[in-house]
């Protein structure tokens, strides 16, 4: 038997000999320099490595893939301690139980590893090992991203263990192929043709695995009923068969109405007893083709959705009844709070006030999946008062890698720098030090369930993400999901060098520029805490003008910048909306006030005058017109350093981010003009003469429909 599943895992992983067109990832696997591969070489000549279990024969067939690619050569497999060997297993592998203690082992967790150089009767070995195989996969990726990066072996030691329990990809992909937000092409998940199956299914496997991630979430939190049916849970079972060896767990979206919807019953009444029982039918015929299935995600009273608030329950009494369904299997319910009902009160405070008074109301296995920001993945937003206030619920942040408001995959922007941010941010809910990272890790609270989430930036395109940057995007998400104290530096250096080049002066420039290009971002489309200028459906383009009559006030960018002619912000302050209200002291207080709350947030927090003093000296207004212009510099500066890396990659790759680099000078320039252009009608103040003066008119570019069929 399982010789017959070696042969089948072999048979479905190609040999990788990629051309340079972006599908490799960061798993090019490229030749090392010889002196480089010739110390591992002579490191690295045998291998122990009991191959008794699928994920460790795929863990195996990772390193002869990479040990061809950065060594040309592969590895012998012996079943021996010897000298410059690699040693790998868990305590149930003779030879490792020689070689580490069970306590050692206990810091690992389920996932983690231990990878670490050893002497060994005279000389060294490495050894690598893990509680359970996955972490031995985990720890060979690890070892060949050593490699990659052309770290010395000896000296190594390394004890890993992820600061979440669960990390996990949430896909917005549509059963018709469609991707909600995705600006990488249609759906790499081909619903039609399963159960025949995809050869990028086992390529998506490996390269979450590869940094770590453990869980997928098929389809779109605008969920359909129909993946509910019978229909659609065969296909789902392939797809969770296909990642199970490399640790990936299945969850579903569901749509709060699929009793009525899909079950014809009369109603999705979470206290009915016909509907509870009807979910609990659900979830175990999903057990039964799925036993390993992760969960629901449940977008419920949200944005027109379905939920338990249309019959007069709370969110607590719909997330409770799927969870006690899920319970008996183990799976888990990740409940969001993306909700922001039309009461007239500041959206930004809406969550907030619907889910406090539920704390402490929810089953064990719910999590409460909360977005970075309090308003909608921005460009820069505070971070969600939820987090650090909601003390005896389980919570979890929801990343977006995919770039809604942030150029889509068209404008460079690493998003390492803002996950960072949002992770330290310290919320002082227990105290100064309840960063955001410590406070859903389990460390300040202990919750046993610990998770984070990412909407996918992944489609069909050859490249994955539609851009070789936005690759950068996905990777982040996972390394930082396995360790969120990493620095977004040092990943943006590892994935370079992996990606691209690994020319110590290439790394340095390009990193410089990836950590540099968030902030560009911030610039030239909302700098000082303004956010949400872009068009209110399309989220691309500036449309700081709109006043669509029809569309909810809070999705139009008037609503969030209210200029006028005294001046231009959102007061949240206590004279305000009191959304600093939310937030703990000393951040309270600290926000409340224009002289002290940070100014990357004072126009989030405070609607000012034109004239207001800034701490450097410039009014507001000029402060604006710096800000813009400094964004279109920057990018223009990076288009300069970009053109000097030519020859220094593969033509195809370099071309392709120099076109994009050009779209993304035009657009920061489009979005600079039609900001100040508007704003100005405010302030009417002139644009300093020492800045670049607009080279578009207003009303032209009010004018201008932004063109969809591009970004679909
Ligand atoms: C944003 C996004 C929607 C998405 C929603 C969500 O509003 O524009 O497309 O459905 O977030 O997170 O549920």
């Amino acid at each position: 038997m399982k010789r017959i599943l070696v042969l089948f895992i072999c048979l479905l992983v190609p040999v990788l000999t990629y051309a340079e067109d972006g599908s490799g990832l960061w798993l090019r696997y490229k030749a090392l320099p010889e002196t480089v591969s010739k110390q591992y070489l002579q490191q690295l000549q045998r291998i122990a490595f009991d191959l008794n279990s699928l994920t460790r024969v795929i863990a195996k067939e990772e390193l002869d893939r990479a040990f061809a690619g950065l060594l040309g050569n592969k590895p012998v497999l012996n079943q021996k301690i010897q000298i410059n060997s690699l040693v790998i297993g868990t305590l149930k592998d003779r030879l490792v139980k020689k070689l580490v203690s069970a306590d050692s082992l206990k810091l690992c967790g389920e996932d983690g590893f231990i990878l670490k150089s050893m002497d060994y009767k005279g000389g060294k070995i490495i050894l690598l090992a893990a509680n359970r195989d996955i972490g031995l996969y985990y720890g060979i990726f690890e070892l060949i991203r050593q490699m990659q990066q052309e770290h010395p072996l000896v000296g190594l030691h390394l004890t890993e263990k992820p600061s979440y329990s669960r990390r996990i990809l949430n896909h917005w992909d549509n059963l018709d192929g469609t991707v909600e937000r995705g600006y990488a092409g249609h759906s790499i998940w081909k619903w039609d043709e399963l159960p025949t199956i995809s050869p990028r299914y086992i390529e998506y496997a490996r390269a979450n695995a590869s940094i770590g991630i453990n869980g997928t979430v098929l389809n779109n939190v605008n969920a359909s009923p129909k993946i509910l049916s019978a229909e659609y849970l065969a296909k789902v079972k392939v797809l969770a068969d296909q990642f199970r060896p490399y640790g990936i767990h299945v969850y579903l979206s569901v749509n709060f109405s699929s009793p009525k919807q899909l079950g014809g019953l009369p109603t999705s009444d979470p206290l009915d007893e016909k509907v509870d029982a009807w979910w609990k039918k659900k979830a175990d015929e999903i057990y039964a083709l799925v036993p390993d299935f992760g969960g629901f995600l449940v977008k419920a009273n949200s944005e027109g959705l379905p939920g338990p608030q249309d019959f007069g329950r709370t969110h607590a009494d719909g997330a409770n009844m799927l969870a006690d369904a899920l319970a008996p299997h183990g799976g888990i319910v990740m409940w969001r709070a993306f909700v922001y009902n039309p009461d007239g009160d500041d959206r930004a405070k809406q969550a907030f006030k619907e889910f406090m008074p539920l704390d402490g109301k929810f089953r064990s296995n719910v999590i409460i999946q909360v977005k970075n920001g309090p308003v909608d993945f921005q460009p820069r937003e505070p971070f969600s008062p939820l987090f650090g206030a909601m003390k005896h619920t389980t919570l979890m942040a929801e990343l977006q890698i995919t770039k809604e408001y942030l150029g889509f995959s068209d404008h460079l922007a690493y998003l390492g720098p803002l996950f960072e941010e949002f992770l330290k941010a310290d919320t002082y809910g227990e105290g100064p030090g309840s960063t955001v990272a410590r406070i859903t890790d389990g460390s300040v609270f202990k919750e046993k369930l610990t998770a984070i989430a990412g909407v996918a930036n992944i489609g069909e395109e050859v490249n994955w993400c539609g851009s070789n940057f936005a690759q950068a995007n996905w990777y982040v998400f996972g390394r930082m999901a396995w360790n969120n104290s990493l620095s977004s530096k040092k990943i943006a250096d590892e994935w370079i060098e992996q990606t691209l080049s690994p020319d110590p002066q290439f790394v340095s420039e390009v990193s410089g520029m990836m950590m540099q290009s968030r902030e560009a971002v911030v610039n030239y489309m909302t700098p000082i805490g303004l956010h949400h200028l872009m068009g209110w459906s399309h989220h691309y383009g500036p449309e700081p003008w709109t006043d669509f009559r029809g569309a909810r006030p809070d999705w139009l960018p008037k609503y969030y910048h209210k200029a006028d002619s005294a001046g231009i912000g959102f007061d949240r302050s206590s004279h305000g909306s009191n959304a600093v209200g939310q937030y703990s002291e000393p951040l309270r207080s600290l926000y409340d006030n224009p002289a002290t709350c940070p100014e990357i947030y004072l126009l989030w927090f405070h609607h000012l005058p034109w004239d207001y003093r800034l701490s450097n000296g410039n009014k507001l207004w000029e402060e604006l017109c710096y800000k813009y212009s400094s964004g279109v510099e920057k990018v223009k500066e990076f288009q300069k350093t970009w053109d000097h890396m030519q020859g220094k990659i593969d033509e195809a790759r370099f071309g392709e981010i120099q076109a994009k680099l050009a779209i993304q000078v035009k657009e920061a320039i489009w979005w600079r003009d039609a900001c100040l252009l508007y704003f100005q009608t405010f302030s009417h103040q002139p644009i300093p003469a020492e800045l670049d003066p607009p080279v578009h008119q207003l009303d032209v570019l009010k004018k201008q429909k932004f063109n969809l069929k591009n970004h679909n």
